[in-house]
């Protein structure tokens, strides 16, 4: 198994990440990896857990285990874990002898939200967000990815940022060259968050899912609200039909992550789920392709690197603001 480096960082530990989708974690833990820390997680009937994944005996990954009885078995010599990381039996120590007291395992913030498992390695500085739209059920949610990414979670949220790339990578899917030219926008930044409040945006096909055949122009509101998750809406002012969609990035180390995305329509629920998961796997599959060749691979927060165009207003804005933060993953 390849050496895995813990990496620091002062604002991206504190944060919450998206690790695993829910549904996928049934009675096995799964080990996941968040900054280079190795995190076991599983699900009791208490709800879900993540301990560091790292049995204190002999080291050996507590998530190549199993769960009994609600506690995490280690699969070396059987050491059991429970969910406050507190070693609770010892099968090779006679019956009746004290366990030691640093008998235990790291223990992380861990819940179950919008169809995902979120960690927390560090001191969660904030909940996660409410989102109205993932809960109103008048829009139907549905969790997409995860996809893995050789490229810093930097570069990624910074690509759903921008506008200009619609046309081109995802050409005939969202935009058309011919129609290429953005409109005025203003980038707004508030205490937690950068956004853009309207921008119309041509589509030369209507998405999956709409009744209309021809082009049409959606309306895009895209907010960064965390270091590493941003979400966005796509209006059709014409019928009120709308797409939102969350994005969020966990970072395994600095130029490799995994990427998480729910999907969220007030339209077409007689359309097959699966169509609208396949058209994010196409549309993010697109995007990786171009992700994974930009070069610094890390995001640089020093605006004389690249060329920053007026084009560029958001992503420029998000850059400030990762420096301003101090956010150290991702970036040069
Ligand atoms: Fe985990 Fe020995 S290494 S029980
Ligand atoms: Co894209």
């Amino acid at each position: 198994m390849a050496k895995v480096q813990r990496i620091y960082d002062p604002v991206l530990e504190n944060d919450w990440h998206a690790v695993y989708l829910a549904s996928e974690l049934k009675d096995q833990p799964v080990g996941v990896i968040i900054l280079g820390e190795r995190v076991a997680i599983y699900r009791s009937k208490d709800g879900v857990h993540a301990l560091q994944d790292l049995c204190i005996h002999r080291g050996a990954m507590l998530s190549k285990g199993w769960v009994q009885n609600d506690v995490l078995v280690c699969p070396y010599h059987g050491w059991q874990y429970d969910a406050s990381g507190q070693c609770v039996c010892i099968p090779a120590q006679p019956k009746g002898e004290k366990i030691p007291a640093r008998a235990k395992a790291g223990v992380y913030a861990c819940q179950e939200k919008y169809g995902f498992i979120w960690v927390c390695i560090g001191e969660p500085v904030a909940d996660l967000p409410h989102f109205e739209e993932f809960a109103d059920p008048s829009y139907r949610p549905l969790p997409c990815g995860p996809y893995h990414v050789a490229a810093a979670g930097t570069r990624v949220i910074e690509n759903f940022t921008d506008f200009a790339h619609l046309m081109f990578v995802h050409q005939n899917l969202l935009g058309h060259p011919d129609y290429a030219e953005l409109p005025d926008f203003q980038v707004v930044k508030e205490e937690g968050r950068i956004y853009i409040d309207q921008i119309p945006i041509f589509q030369p096909v209507a998405h999956s899912g709409s009744d209309k055949k021809e082009g049409t122009t959606y309306v895009y509101m895209k907010e960064v609200y965390r270091p590493l998750s941003a979400r966005l809406s796509k209006a059709d002012p014409s019928n009120g039909q709308t797409l939102w969609i969350m994005l969020t990035v966990q970072p395994v180390a600095e130029d490799e992550c995994i990427v998480f995305m729910i999907v969220s329509r007030n339209y077409a629920f007689d359309v097959d789920d699966a169509n609208f998961i396949q058209f994010q796997d196409t549309v993010f599959d697109q995007d990786a392709r171009v992700i994974e060749t930009q070069k610094p691979e890390l995001l640089p927060l020093d605006l004389q690197v690249e060329l920053n165009h007026k084009v560029d207003r958001f992503s420029i804005a998000y850059r400030r603001w990762l420096r301003e933060l101090g956010v150290k993953v991702g970036t040069i």
